[in-house]
């Protein structure tokens, strides 16, 4: 009987396997030698029972809100991309029960009880962020004229806590003041240019040390325009909470949740939520 041909490759696979020993021990090694480094990292869980505010800005929206031709001092494209994007944030994030926007800003509230990602501060600022910034360059052509911006769109995010509904309230309202006092700001500023022929600089001396009862009185006597009727989305930004909505179905209704715009959020149904 000749020499059983597999015999002949049995050497071969001996050293096969003798080699991925080596190396699984010299990896099991090399592993262990390096692995310390993970304690490094840092531990960075959010406080439990707390809401987790995580807020996204613009990078320099001054000059990417001019280079792409956005109206001034709002424009409406602009606004509803930002709000297109942070449903899509809701979208994915269940734990978010109201997000709030203006200008180049969203803050997405997380429910005291989130678990997700363990609460880690990181995770949850970065996927938000990400999330949001990949869904504003891709929904971008359903607001604007042209494919994509000229070029891609930065926003930094941050994770703030909140111990009581007290300090929830009044980070929202503290967003909603900042909001109002820009808007009554730009809304007169650019009146003085557009409509009054001024020069950026002529107009930042006129507006100097003006309360807002004086800027609702220079747009209504100078220039016909009662503030008060401006459009709320401008005047007060968008809050989005989610809405129970009967969808009927072969003849079922059910209760859907949805994602609702609105300018202003039920204090107790948000923070009753569980
Ligand atoms: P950083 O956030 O510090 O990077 O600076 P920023 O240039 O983004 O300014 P900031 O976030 O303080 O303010 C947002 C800016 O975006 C505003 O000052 C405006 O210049 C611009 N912006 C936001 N929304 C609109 C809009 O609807 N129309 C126009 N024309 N500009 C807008
Ligand atoms: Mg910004």
């Amino acid at each position: 009987m000749s020499y059983p041909f597999y015999r002949k490759l049995l050497p071969f696979f001996t050293n096969i396997l003798f080699t991925r020993q080596i190396s699984n021990r010299t990896a099991v090694m090399a592993n262990s030698k390096f692995e310390y480094v993970r304690t490094f990292e840092t531990e960075d869980r959010c406080l439990p029972n707390t809401w987790i505010i995580v807020r996204v800005d613009g990078k320099g929206f001054h000059k990417f809100s001019a280079d792409h031709g956005y109206a001034k001092p709002n424009d409406e494209r602009g606004l509803g991309l930002m709000t297109y994007a942070a449903k899509a944030v809701m979208e994915e994030f269940k734990d978010i029960c109201l997000s709030y926007g203006q200008s180049d800003e969203y803050s997405f509230v997380f429910r005291k009880e989130c678990q997700a990602y363990s609460r880690r501060s990181s995770k949850l600022s970065t996927n938000v962020c990400s999330l949001f910034t990949s869904a504003f360059v891709y929904h971008w052509n359903k607001y604007f004229e042209n494919d994509r911006p000229l070029y891609p769109p930065v926003f930094d995010g941050r994770v703030v806590l909140y111990p009581s509904n007290k300090n929830l309230r009044d980070y929202l309202s503290w967003r909603q003041a900042d909001c109002h006092i820009n808007n009554l700001y730009n809304t007169t500023f650019w009146a003085l240019i557009q409509k009054g022929g001024l020069s950026p600089n002529d107009a930042q001396v006129r507006l100097k040390g003006t309360l807002s009862a004086d800027k609702n009185e220079m747009l209504f006597s100078e220039f016909d325009i009662n503030y008060n009727k401006e459009p709320l989305m401008y005047r007060k930004g968008t809050v989005l909470v989610r809405k129970k909505m009967p969808v009927t179905l072969n003849g079922v209704t059910r209760q859907k949740s949805e994602i609702c715009e609105t300018w202003r959020y039920d204090k107790r149904r948000i923070l009753a939520r569980k």
